[in-house]
């Protein structure tokens, strides 16, 4: 999304005036610490509060965590939070629906490593979908990803710029394989250049729009207070910013960013990258949202077991206008892309945190 590239350069720029700086800051045990809490695998025989915890620490869209649980006889179930929708950017739910399907990925995933079945289907009862997961006695999984799941992270940096192997490319695309989802990986220099167009069009669009800027910045923490206060949003040193009082990244934020400069940015940041991998559903509803964020939540683990990392660039899919133009350009005129994400690799930036599970129980 155009502002946090916004936030990066502008926050980079506002600490180097302002001479603040990320080692500077005083407090950042409190974040360490908190993270430590929360991104560490299961011991023993996990209980369902346990794999929540797992679920939480999916991918999803601006870290809203736009999801409830309930534990039921059988199991879990994850619900939307639509108190979290981001209404601007994500106006029919679809990034939310995704986030839900990361979460539950995630959880299946870490509920079979330790041997249980999980089940999981839509319960459409209540008039939207929740996500029902039935669990039950089974044998342990290959735990390969879900080792990998406190240590992925959406890594918002500049890549190394070196290709990615056959071998680690066709274990990205079995690892997100999934009935009903589809997806497209670029790797040519040339296919490369044309994404950038598209995601710098979409930077472009986004940042001339003020609902959009005012919509994220609600998001943003620029202190490692308020980022523990709240356990959500998008904190600066995530996107490998300086941490800053909130009332200075909020003046800076709104100031120095420039839509020349983050699209400087996002040119380099794709052109950094080894490739691009698009998912796209077979239809566009909830159901298959959900898929897709189960496809790209194994994508994204799998990457992260490799060493590889990855960040959306959705810019393409969240400009409707543009979001057609980028489906005809991926030959799937009737079809509507779903996420766009590049992948190489970096070193590994922040982690972000969570609320706790206990908080999110209903
Ligand atoms: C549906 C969806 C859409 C997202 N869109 C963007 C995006 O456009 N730009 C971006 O930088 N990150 C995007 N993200 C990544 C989230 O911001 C990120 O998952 C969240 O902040 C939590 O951080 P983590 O992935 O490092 O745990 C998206 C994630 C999801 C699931």
């Amino acid at each position: 999304m155009l502002s946090r590239r916004t936030l990066i350069t502008s926050a980079a720029s506002a600490a180097a005036l302002a001479g603040v700086g990320y080692a500077l800051w005083p407090g950042l045990d409190g974040y360490d610490d908190a993270i430590a809490r929360q991104r560490h695998l299961l011991s023993g025989d996990p209980t369902r509060q346990d794999l929540l915890r797992m679920a939480t620490l999916a991918a999803n869209g601006h870290n809203t965590q736009p999801w409830t649980f309930r534990l039921t006889n059988k199991g879990v179930q994850i619900l939307p939070d639509f108190t979290r929708r981001t209404e601007v950017v994500d106006p029919d739910d679809h990034h939310l629906y995704v986030s839900l399907g990361c979460a539950a990925e995630n959880l299946v995933i870490a509920a079979r490593a330790h041997g249980q079945n999980c089940d999981v289907s839509l319960d459409v009862a209540q008039g939207f979908p929740v996500i029902d997961i039935r669990l039950s006695a089974g044998q342990p999984d290959d735990p390969t990803l879900y080792k990998a799941i406190p240590l992925r992270q959406s890594t918002r940096s500049a890549y190394d710029g070196q290709p990615v192997s056959t071998e680690d490319l066709s274990l990205l695309q079995a690892a997100a394989k999934r009935e009903g989802v589809d997806v497209l990986f670029f790797t040519e220099a040339a296919q490369l250049e044309t994404v950038a167009e598209f995601v710098v069009a979409g930077n472009s669009a986004q940042m001339d729009d003020p609902a959009f800027i005012a919509e994220l910045r609600d998001w943003l923490r620029f202190s490692p207070d308020k980022a523990v206060q709240m356990g959500d949003g998008l904190f600066s040193i995530c996107s490998g910013n300086p941490a800053l009082p909130e009332w200075l990244g909020g003046r800076l934020f709104d100031a120095v960013f420039t839509k020349d400069n983050e699209n400087a940015k996002y040119r380099d940041h794709v052109r950094s990258s080894a490739g691009v991998a698009v998912f796209v559903a077979d239809k566009a509803n909830p159901a298959h949202w959900i898929n897709v964020g189960r496809s790209f939540e194994r994508f994204a683990l799998q990457a992260t077991a490799l060493g590889i990392r990855n960040a959306h660039i959705n810019q393409p899919i969240e400009v409707p206008e543009l979001r057609q133009e980028f489906a005809r350009w991926l030959d799937l005129p009737d079809r509507r892309p779903d996420l766009v994400i590049r992948f190489g690799r970096a070193p590994a930036l922040p982690m972000s945190l969570r609320r706790p599970v206990d908080s999110l129980l209903v």
